[in-house]
């Protein structure tokens, strides 16, 4: 990888529950973090939170800024709007995409998705025509993310699905960097695992734990 790894500038879009815990996280670790909103002065508590690595931006100015990756963190429905306006020019981002299609929430879309014969993390790569989109952070709950971050002797892992070997690398350090375990799972077609309700989904595992439930070895 090359030097600018290990000081990365993220875009978060959506800075809600997930996209807050792990922008405050990330900024914490040392990484630049572009909170993005469609009200974007509106995150004034959550910037001053996160402290000086981090600033909120509008989701066209994240876009901009030419982030080392960005972390899709909006509900599953908000995709369709967010790639139609910035996948023709960002196309080559890497996206970490931390979404899952919840149909009560998200609308007939989602369904359309749960029961399609691709995954969901395999949409979100159709929609935004990028190769380099990455599964990672939709299987923990918020509180986790929240409160099990920076975990010392007791890490929980965090399962993650890749096309890349760059946008593989990157994750990676994202997870770690914030004190969890990585686990790799595969690339995006072997993601299903991580969709809701499937085996991986709400685990609170350690790495060794999950290595053996995404091997099959125990189901959750
Ligand atoms: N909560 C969990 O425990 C959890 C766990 C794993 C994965 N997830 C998944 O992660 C995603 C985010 O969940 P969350 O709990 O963080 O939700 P959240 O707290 O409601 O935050 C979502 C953020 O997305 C933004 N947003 C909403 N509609 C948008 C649109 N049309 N265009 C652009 N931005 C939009 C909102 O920001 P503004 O209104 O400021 O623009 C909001 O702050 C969801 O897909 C969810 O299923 C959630």
């Amino acid at each position: 990888m090359n030097l600018k790894i290990n000081m990365m500038k993220i875009g978060v879009i959506g800075s809600g529950k997930i996209g807050g815990n792990l922008g405050r996280h990330w900024a914490t670790a040392g990484h630049e973090v572009l909170f993005s909103s469609r009200q974007p002065e509106e995150l004034g508590s959550l910037v001053k939170e996160a402290g000086e690595n981090a600033k909120a931006v509008s989701v066209t100015e994240a876009f901009e800024a030419k982030a080392d990756a960005y972390l899709l963190a909006v509900p599953f429905k908000a995709i369709d709007n967010i790639s139609e306006v910035f996948a023709g020019e960002y196309a080559n981002s890497i996206i970490i995409d931390a979404t899952n299609p919840y149909p009560e929430r998200d609308g007939e879309m989602a369904q359309e998705v749960r029961d399609a014969n691709y995954n969901a993390s395999e949409y979100t790569a159709m929609k935004f025509s990028t190769a380099r989109t990455a599964k990672a952070f939709n299987t923990i709950p918020a509180e986790h993310l929240r409160d099990r971050a920076f975990g010392g002797q007791d890490k929980l892992a965090i399962p993650f699905a890749v096309q890349d070997l760059e946008s593989k690398n990157l994750t990676q350090k994202l997870i770690e960097d914030i004190g969890f375990d990585a686990v790799y799972v595969g690339n995006l077609s072997e993601s299903k695992m991580m969709d809701p309700e499937e085996k991986v989904y709400g685990t609170e595992v350690s790495k060794n734990e999950l290595l053996e439930i995404v091997n099959n070895k125990q189901t959750a």
